[in-house]
């Protein structure tokens, strides 16, 4: 069993269980279909929100709150004959004693379960496939031998609208609200009569509506309600002792005004040993709908069956997705993450981008435009009909020269243009990722409109986007680093756009490379030529003037001086420089050895790499925020996992396959989480980072769900590690296993079949293939197009040599 102090993983590993609440940081999950998405903690906290958690949020969770997590979804059942109450979440009655607590985080649902005063509460939270909104499914069972009465108070705060309106001008945004209770449905229809879509801070406000009913109901009888937040709490209480749940009171008030709850509750007699099944619905319906409630739609989703039916069909869609990908190797730790909790995080990554989470609390990030290029590497092996969609969405924040806004919002479609040096060329990098699973060259020729004027083909938009990077060089050829590149933090080093990236050259050395594939397919040959000369050109120029002597510097400011290198005091050695000299295949043979040496000497930590050595003690006014970090956290020197992750793939690219996978290993969160009480966060789940030992805090980590480490961890372990690498053509297969791993399995789907494979490894080697065999029948080559096969499945055995 895998375990920390605070929980562990089901013998499955479909879910962590946490049996100990009192956590050092709320450990969080998610719920959510393609438009409606909620967070929730181990304790019932979290927000929810209908496509974007800015501009659309539904429930409240308080910024720098004390506890953490407040508020949420709550249900507090209290025995009316003894008067005591609790939360069947844990919080926010957070001081009371259990007899049992389980939390069960799964993929697209939480259930946790409570045992107090002989009364087992089970609460699943869940949103279904098909709907835009969420249930609270509740089982209660009496566990004593009398007869039983419990009220149940049922409740979440509202928000409904412009999440940050609601934070900087909250007395304002009260005046809006609007909440009545249907008695026919026994349904809180709540709303609010505006709805600030601003794109940016400002105080003009907007003369629309928010267009939809917010419909709070459960399937028991309602015993009386409360829509205002003040009235159902009471002056100078908290959600941990509502006046109305003390009393047992509800008032009963609707209200056009104040601060909103949707509060309901019910009374119920439970006999002996005997148990109640219930469930709390929040739906999210447009105002424009004559019949909000669809009658008799309503009346069938408040039948249990028609709820579990919902849940199943839950369970089943992260069945499949799961099943896409299945390894076993003799590294169970390995086995987990890629079989579940790795794919899984690759999904959320997927659907919240860097936008709603605990860390990223939905206000600011929007989608980033680098982050989703990268984030459809998970999504695309399961869902590259959604990837598909994504592309071409992604691809209007656009402009017509080639380059992109960094960020978007949904709805306002409204975003930054940050003139960060990489950002456009993770366009190409997408859609040559997709083309690599789907060869669906389809999408090459789909007209997408730019963001300020015209439309072109996705092939135009692709050719552009490089074209903008290319033109964006000095003049010795080196990209200008303008206001940062993938590490945000070094922000001023080109203010005067002279400034060059070092990594930058790197990735579009990377990024041309990975382009030829592709324009030999469209014999776009006058590109070609054209890209593969400025390929050379990069790699000429980066031998000639980066090179430290014993690694790559990282950049070059206005005046010419050099960041990172060994003859600073400060901010020597950046990883980025030395993974992508690998990646980019621009780096000859002695150097890669050499930069990949000093990385290993002075990046090296318990957990993973750190992204730079020594971390900044002085500011540095002409690098940027970087030195304005404390040293040993983010970007200032932390393990920043997706770096690391880059690392790891150099490692095996350069063939050090035993140091590539000891770093992977240190890497996966239940490793790196060992000391947990430190470390803090999720150890489900990979965290952007973990605090190196340049901090006093060694080892804490932070902003975990949301990090490109994700889907780097996941496809570096499928496609580097286990073997499967894709391409426009095809599948190569090329294992690259410790020396200890006698043999492993993998299953993967790929264009339609299933390949499954088998590799044995008989001399304790790391790779190289001695004999490959495909359904029974020796053959030559590694490479595999599934187009020349009929059978639906393929059984791929390969010895190593
Ligand atoms: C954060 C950002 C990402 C950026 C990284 C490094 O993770 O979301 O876009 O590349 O930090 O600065």
């Amino acid at each position: 069993m895998i375990k920390n102090k605070y929980g562990f993983f089901s013998k499955d590993g479909r879910e962590f269980v946490i049996t100990d609440p009192k956590t050092p940081r709320p450990w969080f999950n998610y719920m959510w279909n393609e438009n409606y998405a909620g967070l929730i903690s181990h304790t019932g906290g979290g927000f929810s929100y209908l496509e974007t958690p800015r501009d659309n949020r539904l429930t409240r969770m308080r910024y720098n709150c004390l506890p953490w997590d407040r508020p949420g979804r709550y249900v507090i059942v209290k025995d009316s004959e003894s008067g005591k109450y609790w939360s069947l979440s844990w919080a926010p009655t957070i001081d009371k004693k259990y007899d049992l607590y389980e939390c069960h985080h799964g993929q697209g649902y939480t259930t946790i379960i409570t045992e107090k005063n002989k009364i087992r509460g089970e609460i699943t939270y869940f949103v279904p496939t098909d709907l835009n909104g969420e249930i609270w499914k509740v089982k209660l069972t009496n566990l004593s031998s009398r007869k039983r009465k419990i009220e149940v108070y049922s409740f979440t705060e509202l928000l409904m609208g412009n999440a940050l309106n609601d934070i900087i001008n909250q007395p304002n945004d009260k005046h809006f609200t609007d909440i009545h209770f249907n008695k026919e449905h026994e349904t809180l229809v709540c709303t609010r009569r505006y709805w600030v879509l601003n794109r940016k801070v400002t105080v003009a406000q907007p003369n629309i509506d928010w267009r939809y009913n917010l419909l709070f109901t459960t399937t028991l009888p309602v015993s009386g309600f409360d829509g205002s937040l003040d009235n159902f709490i009471g002056r100078w209480r908290s959600e941990a002792n509502p006046i109305a749940v003390e009393t047992g009171k509800m008032s009963n008030t609707e209200i056009t005004a104040g601060d909103p709850i949707a509060a309901l509750q019910s009374k119920i007699t439970l006999d002996k040993k005997s148990e109640i099944e219930f469930a709390v619905i929040m739906l999210v319906v447009s105002k424009d709908e004559k019949n909000p409630f669809k009658a008799s739609q309503l009346k069938q989703l408040k039948e249990i069956k028609t709820i579990d039916k919902k849940f199943e069909a839950v369970k089943k869609y992260w069945d499949d997705y799961l099943n896409n990908v299945k390894v076993s190797t003799p590294d169970n730790k390995f086995n987990l993450m890629l079989n579940v909790w790795n794919q899984y995080q690759a999904a959320v990554t997927f659907d919240m981008a860097r936008n709603s989470g605990y860390y990223h609390g939905g206000l600011l990030f929007g989608t980033g435009m680098r982050d989703q290029f990268q984030d459809i590497l998970g999504m695309v092996i399961a869902h590259p009909e959604r990837v598909r969609k994504r592309l071409l969405n992604a691809l209007r924040f656009q402009f017509k020269d080639g380059s992109t806004l960094h960020n978007f919002f949904k709805i306002t479609e409204w975003g930054e243009k940050t003139n960060h040096s990489d950002t456009p060329l993770w366009i190409p990098f997408g859609i040559v990722e997709y083309l690599n699973e789907t060869a669906d060259f389809s999408i090459l020729d789909e007209v997408v409109k730019f963001y300020d004027e015209g439309e072109a083909t996705v092939y135009e938009h692709f050719k552009l986007a490089v074209d903008f990077a290319i033109s964006s060089c000095t003049e010795r050829g080196l990209p200008k680093i303008m206001n940062g590149d993938w590490n945000d933090t070094l922000d001023h080093i080109g203010p005067k756009g002279k400034g060059e990236t070092v990594w930058g050259a790197f990735f579009l050395g990377y990024i041309l490379k990975k382009t030829f594939e592709l324009l030999e397919f469209k014999n776009d040959f006058e590109t070609l030529e054209r890209w593969k000369a400025k390929y050379e050109q990069l790699r000429n120029v980066i031998n000639d003037t980066c090179w430290d002597g014993k690694w790559y510097l990282r950049a070059f400011r206005d005046d010419g001086s050099e960041v990172g290198s060994q003859k600073h005091k400060q901010g020597k050695i950046f990883i980025n420089a030395q993974s992508w000299a690998v990646i980019s295949e621009l780096a000859p043979k002695e150097r890669e050895n050499s930069c990949l040496q000093s990385g290993r000497k002075y990046l090296l930590t318990p957990y993973g790499m750190q992204i730079v050595w020594p971390a900044y003690r002085e500011i540095e006014d002409n690098t940027g925020l970087i030195s304005r970090c404390v040293p040993g956290k983010k970007e200032n020197g932390a393990v920043f996992n997706h770096a690391s992750s880059w690392f790891v793939l150099a490692s095996i690219l350069n063939g050090d396959i035993e140091f590539a996978y000891d770093v992977y290993s240190r890497m996966i969160p239940l490793n790196s989480s060992k000391r947990i009480d430190r470390y803090e966060v999720e150890p489900y789940v990979y965290a952007e980072y973990v605090t190196s030992p340049e901090h006093e805090t060694e080892n804490q980590a932070s902003h975990s769900w949301l990090t490109g480490t994700a889907v780097w961890m996941y496809r570096i372990g499928l496609d580097y590690i286990l073997g499967f690498r894709t391409s426009l053509k095809g599948l190569t297969i090329d294992p690259h296993i410790p020396s200890s791993w006698k043999s492993i399995k993998a299953e993967r789907n790929f264009r339609g079949k299933r390949i499954i494979l088998s590799v044995e490894n008989p001399n304790g080697k790391n790779s190289g293939i001695q004999s490959i065999e495909i359904n029974g029948k020796s053959v030559e080559s590694n490479f595999i197009n599934p187009d020349d096969y009929s059978e639906n499945e393929l059984n791929v055995r390969i010895v190593l040599k």
